[in-house]
């Protein structure tokens, strides 16, 4: 006799494609105002931040030029699975500019602390950190926000670029991930 089997798919809606929208507009007017004009290289996170990053860059009205660094902590899962480890070959050449770090959603920073720090050793010029979603954890946080879309609970969640083993980032919305029973599962 085989157990139950449970299949995690998007479930209730945590941000809308509307509200979206008008938060990524405003957040690039915060974004274009701090710099004030200076000339800045955005450095993406792949994969996540795919979908923010197309959406923000066409808000920000400076000097812009863009940057994609592949990083990944979540192994098909919903938990971190290995330290991060960023080699300078992995960046584009920071020294004297001023980098904007952009992520999909900031968890524990692991991620963009261990980003910046690489860009910041790179002889970056300013480091700033941006993500879409900062999730309202109890884990110790290892790097400061200067930008951020939304707060949301300490769920994990999909869409707007945001995976569940590579699936969802399609979705116009931020999804709940929710565990769906699929019944007894087939031989
Ligand atoms: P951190 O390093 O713990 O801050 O985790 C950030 C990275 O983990 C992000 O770049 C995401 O790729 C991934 N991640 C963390 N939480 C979620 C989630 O709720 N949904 C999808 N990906 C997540
Ligand atoms: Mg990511």
């Amino acid at each position: 006799m085989k157990g139950v089997e449970m299949e995690m798919r998007p479930g209730k809606v945590i941000v809308d494609a509307e509200t979206i929208c008008r938060r990524v507009e405003a957040l690039g007017g915060e974004v274009t105002a701090v710099y004030d004009g200076s000339p800045v290289m955005l450095l993406g996170v792949l994969d996540g931040s795919i979908v923010f990053i197309a959406d923000l860059i066409r808000q920000l009205r400076m000097p812009l030029e863009i940057a994609l660094v592949k990083v990944s902590t979540y192994g098909g899962s919903t938990s971190p699975v290995a330290q991060l480890c960023i080699g300078p070959a992995d960046l584009p050449e920071c020294r004297g500019r001023n980098i904007l770090v952009v992520d999909d959603i900031y968890d524990s920073g692991a991620t963009l602390g261990a980003v910046c720090d690489a860009v910041a050793g790179k002889g970056a010029r300013s480091v700033r950190a941006c993500a879409f979603l900062e999730k309202d954890c109890p884990h110790k946080r290892l790097v400061t926000l200067d930008f951020v879309g939304f707060k949301v609970p300490d769920l994990f969640v999909v869409g707007y670029g945001l995976d569940y083993a590579g699936k969802y980032r399609n979705l116009p919305h931020i999804a709940a991930l929710e565990g769906y029973d699929e019944g007894p599962a087939r031989a």
